[in-house]
């Protein structure tokens, strides 16, 4: 709870998305941890239509605490979407803190007050892996290939200061989705994480990175695929080539 004297409290009341696909096995872990790690903190899950019963799950556990929130979608489509939605419930409700977090325990609830403590003076937070402190625990090999790689291909490409672009655990400030033109976001998969830090970025805001440790879920699968990569491997180099272009031009 933030005390009279707590900074935190000029941000405004918190709201942690958590968007669910399949994630029956590990929501209620998730969300329990949510609550005690910060217990003034409401919850959405922003499911889509999960065959497993996740969805259903998530009513029960709202039904049961005035905290917790669902927001239901017709079908799979993708993080990005399901992000923008929840952005959309959260500001329509005037929360000031809008939190990302994976539902399978990648992303440790108990580091939430340290990224909440970094907001303070930051529009944006972003956990992360790649920096000094940071960390991954059980991932193979190949998937931090996969990270670091895309993470320094949108260093160079999109020439921004950040080394952890592509994570997933977030606060922004509600201001901070307020000022970008969420509307014109169409990045469905993972790359929708780049999106947003590029047009923060881009809006003069700041971004801050804290090390996080990002611990590989224990149950359920990932949603990765080829197609998300091959989406944030074609919008990177569009939006690196378009912002080389750009330069050129408004030099003459
Ligand atoms: N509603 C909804 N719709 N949720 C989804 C969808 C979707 O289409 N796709 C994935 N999710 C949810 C999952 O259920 C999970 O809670 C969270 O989004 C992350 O999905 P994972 O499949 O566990 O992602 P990951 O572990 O492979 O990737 C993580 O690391 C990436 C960077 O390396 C995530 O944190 C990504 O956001 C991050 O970019
Ligand atoms: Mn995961």
């Amino acid at each position: 709870m933030p005390t009279p004297s707590d900074p935190r409290r000029d941000l405004g009341r918190v709201l942690v998305i958590i968007p669910t696909y399949n994630e029956r096995e590990n929501l209620e872990r998730i969300v329990t941890r949510v609550r005690s790690a910060v217990p003034d903190a409401d919850v959405l899950v922003v499911d889509d239509a999960s065959p497993d019963g996740t969805g259903e799950l998530a009513d029960r556990m709202a039904a049961a605490d005035p905290r917790v929130h669902v927001l239901h979608r017709s079908g799979k489509q993708g993080l990005g979407a399901a992000y923008i939605a929840g952005f959309g419930w959260g500001l329509e409700r005037d929360y000031g803190v809008l939190v990302e977090m994976d539902a399978d325990g990648s992303h440790q609830p108990e580091e939430l007050p340290a990224l909440l403590e970094a907001l303070t003076d930051a529009d944006l937070v972003i956990g992360a892996r790649w920096i000094p402190g940071g960390r991954v625990v059980n991932w193979p090999r190949h998937r931090e290939v996969l990270s670091r790689g895309a993470n320094v291909y949108a260093r160079l490409m999109l020439g921004t200061p950040l080394h952890d672009a592509t994570g997933g655990y977030r606060a922004f400030r509600a201001a901070t989705l307020r000022k970008i033109d969420l509307e014109g976001v169409d990045s469905r998969g993972y790359c929708f994480q780049i999106d947003l830090a590029l047009r923060t970025l881009q809006e003069g805001l700041r971004v801050k990175e804290v090390p996080i440790t990002f611990v590989e879920r224990q149950h359920g699968s990932s949603k990765m695929s080829g197609d998300i990569v091959a989406e944030a491997m074609w919008k990177v180099t569009r939006w690196g080539v378009r912002a080389r272009l750009g330069r050129r031009a408004g030099r003459g």
